[in-house]
């Protein structure tokens, strides 16, 4: 508890210092949003993890953590007439297994998934082919189902079609605490500033942070998780992104900001596989 108390005094203080820059700025961006950062340079976690680490508050993929929260959305679905005109119901919720297999989390929360209401037989974790099981939770409701199928949980392929799952997470941001964007000089230099103050760049002759950047929705086009949007602020280390091969069924689809000045590197961005493991930075961006 001590330790996250002296995160929250550093996220206070960058958020005064965000609000001074405001007085000098005349940029519609920093006039509308405030910023906060957290640099977890404690530890490391993976970029599925450090994404659900980051998530403290915000607008996200459904959840439902017990009995009356199911209720709900049954009697929502209900009310708007979802039920009397469709026989079942497929809807992605934020609960998720990807950082370790059989260990569902809160995706919108970074919390466990205590309360758990399984489809029979489920979760399974289907292999849908030599690289990927299941690992993101529905809700699911089928009319002929009876009992089961009865608004209950089932893991799915994150990346099945309509939606796949990052993309339908990208969607649902519109705001709360993500994974850092950067995605022009002046956020560029907000981050090495505070990277820089931190004290971090003094110990560490080399950095790898994950950026909520990535192209996992499509191969080579780059968003952001944190807002959905494109990344268009072309900073790359030379001959990247490349999407390397690091074995038949890992590539690199995560884009982390590096520093490493024996080879010129200099905070530029790097494709790097989204299950490395990396140092990481939050952002809360208020509109
Ligand atoms: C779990 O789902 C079933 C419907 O299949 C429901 O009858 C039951 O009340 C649910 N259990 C809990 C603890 O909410
Ligand atoms: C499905 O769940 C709802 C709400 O918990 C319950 O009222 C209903 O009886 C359940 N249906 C079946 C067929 O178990
Ligand atoms: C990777 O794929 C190639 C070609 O399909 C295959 O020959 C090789 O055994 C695979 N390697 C591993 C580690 O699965
Ligand atoms: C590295 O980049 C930062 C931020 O853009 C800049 O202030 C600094 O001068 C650069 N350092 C070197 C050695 O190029």
């Amino acid at each position: 508890m001590t330790k996250l108390h002296v995160f929250v005094v550093t996220c206070v203080a960058v958020a005064l210092q965000a609000q001074l820059s405001l007085q000098y700025g005349d940029n519609s961006f920093a006039w509308s949003r405030q910023k906060e950062y957290y640099f977890g340079s404690r530890f490391k976690l993976n970029w599925f993890k450090a994404v659900e680490y980051c998530r403290d508050r915000g607008m996200f993929l459904l959840s439902v953590r017990n009995a009356e929260e199911r209720e709900a959305i049954i009697n929502y679905l209900a009310s708007i007439g979802y039920t009397k005109r469709h026989k079942g119901l497929w809807a992605w919720m934020s609960a998720n297994d990807l950082g370790e297999e059989g260990e569902f989390h809160w995706a919108s929360t970074g919390g466990p998934v205590d309360y758990q209401n399984w489809s029979e037989t489920e979760p399974n974790n289907y292999k849908t082919n030599d690289c990927r099981g299941e690992d993101c939770a529905i809700l699911e409701y089928w009319e002929e189902g009876g009992a089961n199928f009865n608004f209950t949980f089932n893991d799915r392929d994150c990346y099945t079609k309509h939606l796949n799952w990052h993309k339908a997470v990208e969607y649902c941001r519109t705001r709360g605490m993500f994974l850092v964007s950067i995605n022009n000089a002046e956020e560029l230099d907000g981050v090495v500033d505070y990277i820089e103050k931190s004290g971090f760049s003094k110990t560490h002759g080399l950095l790898h942070m994950w950026t909520s950047a990535n192209d996992l929705g499509e191969e080579g086009q780059f968003f952001l998780a944190s807002t959905g949007q494109r990344l268009t602020f072309d900073r790359w280390t030379k001959n990247e992104p490349n999407n390397a091969k690091h074995d038949n069924c890992t590539f690199e689809h995560c884009v982390v900001l590096e520093y490493y000045l024996p080879l010129g590197i200099n905070y530029t961005f790097d494709d790097r596989p989204c299950n490395a493991e990396n140092f990481f930075m939050c952002e809360t961006i208020y509109d």
